[in-house]
Order: structure tokens, then C-alpha cells, then sequence
């Protein structure tokens, strides 16, 4: 049977939209993009993809199992939640309907650089102030406390003396998309 996923995104999407375009191809199906923020660049580009988009109000996703969009869910038949550089927090009633079926991408090697508040851009800054000599990105499952959840997967690279942060975002997209897809199949066992 073909595994039905879901996205979560909150910003410009191109992990969300190297997803859809990767697995295409190998029997998983990107049924539904759920999105917090309806300015967000990631809403154009899977439409682009013909993949439908759920926003999400501020009191919906604070409304439990009553709420529209986990109804959505549930119609959809996902089965495995990618969260994409989705900014809000996960609420304990959806980690309890998919115990270790929320994959997050964090973009530093953790634990170091996670937690409250470390996320785009003051991750990237850390790292530099830390004088770290490489970083790297985490996949790893989502439990209740910010960036905590068991790892899946870790892939490093070299922080370069003159790399700035925003130089680092882009380095770190690079690797964020060459991996993303694999990790997503390796937890959907195909
Ligand atoms: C990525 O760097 C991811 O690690 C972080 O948010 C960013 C999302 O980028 N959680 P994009 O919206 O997929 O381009």
C-alpha cells in the first residue's frame, strides 16, 4: 500500500517542495501540506505541485481533536508527519496519535543548538559564537520537549572561518535536501 504523508511547514518550503518532487517517484504520496502561517512561501510552492494545503488559524491549532485540520488527518489516512521547518509546537494529543510518526529536521547537530527560541538564522549565529569547527543537521522524532526526541539520523559538515550565518543556511539547505527524502523512506521502511 502507498504510504500517505503529510508536511508541516511554516516557511519558504524548499524542503517541503524537494520532498514532493523526490518521492513522487517512490510510492509515498504527499497527500497534504499544514501550514501555521497563511503568508507563507511554501503554500505557492505546493500548489505549484498540486499538493493541497491546510492552514491552520492560531485557535484551531490550540483546539485539541475538535479541530478542523486534525480531522483532516485523520480523513487523510496519514501515516507519517514530516515537519519542515514547522515553527509551532507539537501538541501532546498529536504525539500521542503518532508516537514516532513526527520525523523533525533541525538544522544543527543536537543536543547541541536546539531547544526554545533556536531556530533559522540564531541557530546558524551560535554555531559561529561557539567557535564550532563543524555542524550539520538532526532528523529525530518528536516527543513533547523542543528538540529532544529520540535521533534518527545525523549528517555533519565543516564550518569554514569565513562562513557567515546566512552562508551557513544555504550550506546547511544543501544538505537538508540531499538527505531529507532518504530519512523519510528509511523511517517508512522502503
Ligand atoms: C530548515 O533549515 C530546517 O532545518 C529548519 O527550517 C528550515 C526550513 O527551510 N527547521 P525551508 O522552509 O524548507 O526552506
Amino acid at each position: 500500500m502507498v504510504p500517505n504523508i503529510a508536511i508541516f511547514a511554516s516557511g519558504t518550503g524548499s524542503n517541503a517542495a524537494h520532498i514532493i518532487d523526490t518521492l513522487h517517484s517512490k510510492r509515498v504520496n504527499v497527500v497534504r501540506l499544514y501550514c501555521n502561517n497563511p503568508e507563507a512561501g511554501v503554500i505557492k510552492k505546493c500548489e505549484l505541485r498540486n499538493v493541497p494545503v491546510c492552514v491552520i488559524s492560531k485557535e484551531d491549532w490550540n483546539a485539541k481533536e475538535s479541530s478542523q485540520w486534525f480531522n483532516q488527518l485523520m480523513q487523510d489516512g496519514v501515516s507519517l508527519i514530516v515537519l519542515a521547518g514547522f515553527l509551532k509546537k507539537i501538541p501532546a494529543f498529536l504525539i500521542q496519535h503518532y508516537p514516532n510518526k513526527i520525523i523533525n529536521l533541525h538544522p544543527a547537530l543536537l543536543p547541541k543548538f536546539g531547544g526554545k527560541g533556536m531556530y533559522g538564522l540564531n541557530v546558524h549565529r551560535a554555531v559561529l559564537q561557539a567557535n564550532e569547527e563543524s555542524t550539520g543537521i538532526s532528523f529525530h522524532f518528536v516527543n513533547e520537549h523542543y528538540d529532544e526526541g529520540a535521533i534518527i539520523a545525523q549528517f555533519e559538515m565543516y564550518v569554514a572561518p569565513s562562513n557567515t550565518p546566512e552562508h551557513l543556511a544555504e550550506r546547511i539547505h544543501q544538505l537538508e535536501h540531499r538527505h531529507f527524502p532518504d530519512v523519510i523512506l528509511s523511517v517508512l521502511n522502503l
